[in-house]
């Protein structure tokens, strides 16, 4: 956040408590009602949670233990048997939402197509037919790189069918980028599109999959199932490659789920860490079925009657947990949409709202922030009277946009709901349950219950009121990941010893600033490590910075963040250069391509600064908070006193 958000944020003091009217009809209606589940939750969260699970989802065999907790790794319902697709479809099907829409999908060129819950659940089982004929079993890892479009999301049902794990890699990653998570994963199948339209454009997702599996560069794949969506030319290599449509024509619609253990892996998704390699953060089915079921239905206040649209990509966690997995297990009708707002479709999401009644619409601040931009008379001409409440998600938003998104968007009727979570968490940590929970612009609010949430120092002491720290959980939650795919120890490392235990009491630590004001509200403040978050979207310095030296011009690359008024914030990479290249725009633009190319469009630096050398401690340690500061244009004249070579920052300064 900008120094102007920080200080507007700790100066923010207004308080909006929702209508009784919405009170009245939401799942939970009061603080005193929350109080009450919460302070029950956290006297024995156990029970809080096994009672959930038995009241909100079947079980093919009821568990036998509701949690072992071996610090750092947790089991919930251990023994338990179910299906997240049966949660998600079969269930549903015996009662009246059988016909009801599950998903509405709007596709970028103007199409559009609705599936009612027989209908999803035929899709699911044919498809789940069509893995198993291409040798895909239970246990199996299959990677999925699709558009947005519903196949998406039946690939993601189908393979949580037959008890395999999906590796879902967002379409905007590079072929480079592809081919490192199918090998940490040892992905036995892709599947992918021809393409995808993404702001008027074809992405060649196909030709990406070709070039990731060029020269057997992943071995573990035997297949790739493709679907057709853009229609143009795509090679087809033959044995490996099968068209989606030709494959289910015919193929049965019957499919039992399996019964898979509450522990068994349902996905893989990776994300950003401090180091070079993402970390593959693994979900099992028991508990990350209960948590987003149960926090969607009460943070998003889920009624049969809502349409409910999250504008997040399947290829990150919020498409999982929100756009599939929790809106289908509690059979509400969730909305997909592939496009994107964009120059020539500046009213594109006001249409779909206007469209299908949209009840209940979650986006991102650095979406809101791009509305604004283009202007209120695109929301102002449509009718939005359908919405009931707004969420937000990905990084903290700034009061101005909050209150914008309130006032313009939501007719100051509509909750806003500032869902505080990350991939690892599975779903929302700390949130306000909209009839219950007033809110603050800025704040996330209160913890969801069961969530033992808090703000400590390094020795893990809760801080002061008010006071900045680090936020931590200090227990286990059912949605929360149970490792890193294939490196434990990294899953211990990176979340669980930052903070040392302290008489048993494992802390997990998110890698967020926050501090809690008077009320006991969360102000998430931002990352604490080398992570930047893009647009909402996270990316670890050290990735980037190894996409640069793998160019052959680059000696050393450090990179940070800055803050940009729309993005939130943008990479700027300070880089020293191979003794034959030179500096100039030319080069600037090649290696912004390069990093493009080899993670993806979204970590495309928005500017690169060249130097004879970097500034380092004495220990050799780049000194990236001197080069944070640099690149936001703050004064750097202070402590510099572990500084090796003065002069190389100096430099730097004129440089700016
Ligand atoms: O820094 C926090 C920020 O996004 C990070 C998690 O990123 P990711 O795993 O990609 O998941 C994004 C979607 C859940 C967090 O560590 N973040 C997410 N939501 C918020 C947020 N920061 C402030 N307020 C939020 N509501």
């Amino acid at each position: 956040m900008s120094d102007s958000t920080i200080e507007s944020v700790l100066s923010e003091q207004r308080l909006f408590h929702p209508s009784e009217e919405f009170s009245q009809q939401a799942h939970i209606k009061s603080t005193e009602e929350y109080q009450q589940i919460y302070n029950r939750a956290q006297q024995d969260p156990e029970s809080f949670w096994a009672e959930l699970a038995e009241k909100e989802l079947d079980w093919f065999e009821k568990w036998n233990q509701v949690l072992d907790w071996q610090p750092p790794f947790a089991k919930w319902f251990v023994g338990g048997k179910l299906n997240i697709s049966y949660n998600c479809l079969d269930r549903h099907l015996k009662t009246w939402r059988r016909n009801k829409a599950a998903l509405i999908w709007e596709g970028e060129p103007g199409d559009s197509r609705t599936y009612t819950y027989a209908q999803l659940h035929r899709e699911v089982c044919q498809t789940a037919n069509v893995l198993k004929q291409l040798g895909v079993q239970k246990g199996d890892r299959v990677g999925i790189y699709m558009p947005m479009i519903p196949e998406a999301a039946i690939a993601m049902l189908a393979c949580a069918r037959i008890g395999a794990a999906h590796t879902v890699v967002f379409g905007g990653f590079s072929a480079e980028a592809l081919k490192d998570r199918l090998n940490d994963a040892s992905a036995k199948l892709v599947i992918t599109a021809d393409g995808g339209w993404r702001k008027d454009a074809i992405v060649p997702l196909k030709d990406q999959v070709d070039k990731a599996l060029a020269n057997q560069s992943v071995p573990s794949v035997e297949n790739v199932l493709v679907v057709q969506r853009t229609e143009q030319d795509v090679h087809m290599e033959a044995g490996r490659d099968h068209w989606w449509h030709d494959l289910k024509a015919g193929v049965s619609a019957h499919c039992p789920p399996e019964p898979t253990d509450s522990e068994d892996m349902l996905f893989i998704l990776y994300t950003s860490g401090t180091t070079g390699k993402p970390k593959g953060v693994v979900h099992t089915t028991g508990g990350y079925n209960l948590y987003t079921h149960v926090t969607l239905k009460w943070a998003f206040d889920i009624q049969d009657t809502d349409v409910y649209w999250c504008t997040a990509d399947v290829g990150w966690i919020t498409g999982h947990s929100y756009i599939v997995y929790g809106p289908l297990s509690n059979g509400a009708t969730t909305v997909m949409y592939e496009g994107a707002p964009r120059p020539s479709a500046p009213g594109c999401m006001w249409d779909i709202v206007e469209k299908y009644g949209v009840t209940i619409f979650y986006t991102a601040p650095t979406a809101i922030r791009a509305f604004i931009k283009m202007g209120e008379h695109h929301p102002k001409s449509r009718d939005l009277s359908s919405l009931r409440i707004l969420g937000t998600v990905g990084e903290p938003i700034n009061p101005e946009a909050w209150m914008w998104y309130y006032k313009v968007i939501g007719n100051s009727r509509c909750p806003i709901v500032d869902t505080w979570w990350q991939t690892e968490t599975g779903g929302f940590m700390v949130t306000p349950l909209p009839g219950a929970i007033p809110t603050k612009p800025g704040s996330a609010t209160l913890p969801f219950p069961g969530i033992l949430a808090d703000v400590v120092d390094l020795d893990g002491n809760q801080v002061a009121t008010n006071e900045g720290g680090y936020l931590v959980v200090k227990y286990p939650w059912p949605g929360m990941m149970r490792t890193v795919y294939g490196d434990p120890d990294r899953f211990r490392r990176t979340y669980w010893e930052h903070i040392a235990p302290r008489e048993g009491q494992y802390l997990y630590f998110a890698g967020d600033g926050a501090r809690k004001d008077e009320d006991g509200y969360f102000w998430v403040m931002g990352r604490v490590d080398d992570v930047i978050n893009i647009a909402g979207h996270r990316l670890g310095t050290m990735e980037v910075e190894s996409a640069l030296v793998s160019h052959p011009a680059v000696a050393e690359a450090a990179v940070v963040g800055r803050p940009d008024e729309m993005k939130g914030e943008e990479i700027v990479a300070f880089v020293t250069l191979e003794g034959d290249y030179s500096a100039g725009e030319e080069l600037e633009k090649e290696l912004k391509q390069h990093v493009a190319g080899e993670i993806g469009a979204i970590a495309r630096p928005g500017a690169i600064r060249f130097s004879d050398a970097l500034p380092k401690t004495r220990s050799g340690k780049i000194m990236r908070r001197l080069l944070r500061n640099l690149a936001s244009g703050q004064d750097v004249s202070g402590d510099t006193s572990t500084l090796e070579d003065r002069s190389v920052l100096d430099k730097l300064r004129e440089g700016s």
